[in-house]
């Protein structure tokens, strides 16, 4: 009898396996189904986006108050904009890896409000849509940003 249970159970165990595995392949092998970095035109399109967006925020006088510090020294503002491409490259599933710091401690002290957040966001969008970039790829990746806000806002 317990034998048997133990029979059930491992045919029930390698079939599941068996079939997420199969599922896992067939998503990797997939050549239609694309990562949001792959769509978004990876690395280059992704840099290209960065800098038109910082630029954006450099104009914006609503917040441009924050990077005043950062903006006046090109080497920190390159590696600020190294750091952004990596987080997105990362994020929409590329190759890159983030090694900057987590967004609470990025951000801590600096008192930015919910309209902060969202002027930032309006000037991402405003890069995206001038690299014409698709209205699903947009709310991929304004989604996942914005799953990061809790943690940028109020402290
Ligand atoms: C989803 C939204 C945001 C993302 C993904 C983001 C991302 C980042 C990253 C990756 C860094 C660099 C961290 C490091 O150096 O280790 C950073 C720093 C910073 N962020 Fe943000 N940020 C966001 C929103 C904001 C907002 C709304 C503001 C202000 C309006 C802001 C102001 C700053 C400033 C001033 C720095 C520090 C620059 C320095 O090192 O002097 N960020 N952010």
């Amino acid at each position: 009898m317990m034998k048997r249970t133990l029979a059930v159970i491992a045919a029930a165990a390698s079939l599941a396996l068996g079939s997420i595995t199969m599922a896992s392949t067939t998503i990797k092998s997939d050549p239609a189904v694309k990562s949001l970095y792959e769509r978004l035109g990876g690395k280059p399109a992704i840099t290209a986006v960065v800098n038109e967006f910082v630029g954006n925020v450099a104009g914006d006088s609503r917040i441009n108050g924050f990077f005043k510090k950062i903006a006046s020294d090109p080497k920190a503002l390159n590696a600020f904009k190294g750091k952004l491409v990596d987080q997105i490259c990362q994020a929409s599933g590329g190759p890159c890896k983030y090694k900057g710091r987590d967004m609470k401690s990025a951000h801590r002290g600096m008192g930015i409000s919910d309209s902060d957040f969202n002027a930032l966001i309006e000037d991402l969008v405003k890069a995206l849509d001038k690299f014409n970039v698709g209205a699903t790829e947009k709310d991929e990746l304004l989604g996942a940003l914005g799953g990061m806000k809790g943690d940028i806002i109020g402290q």
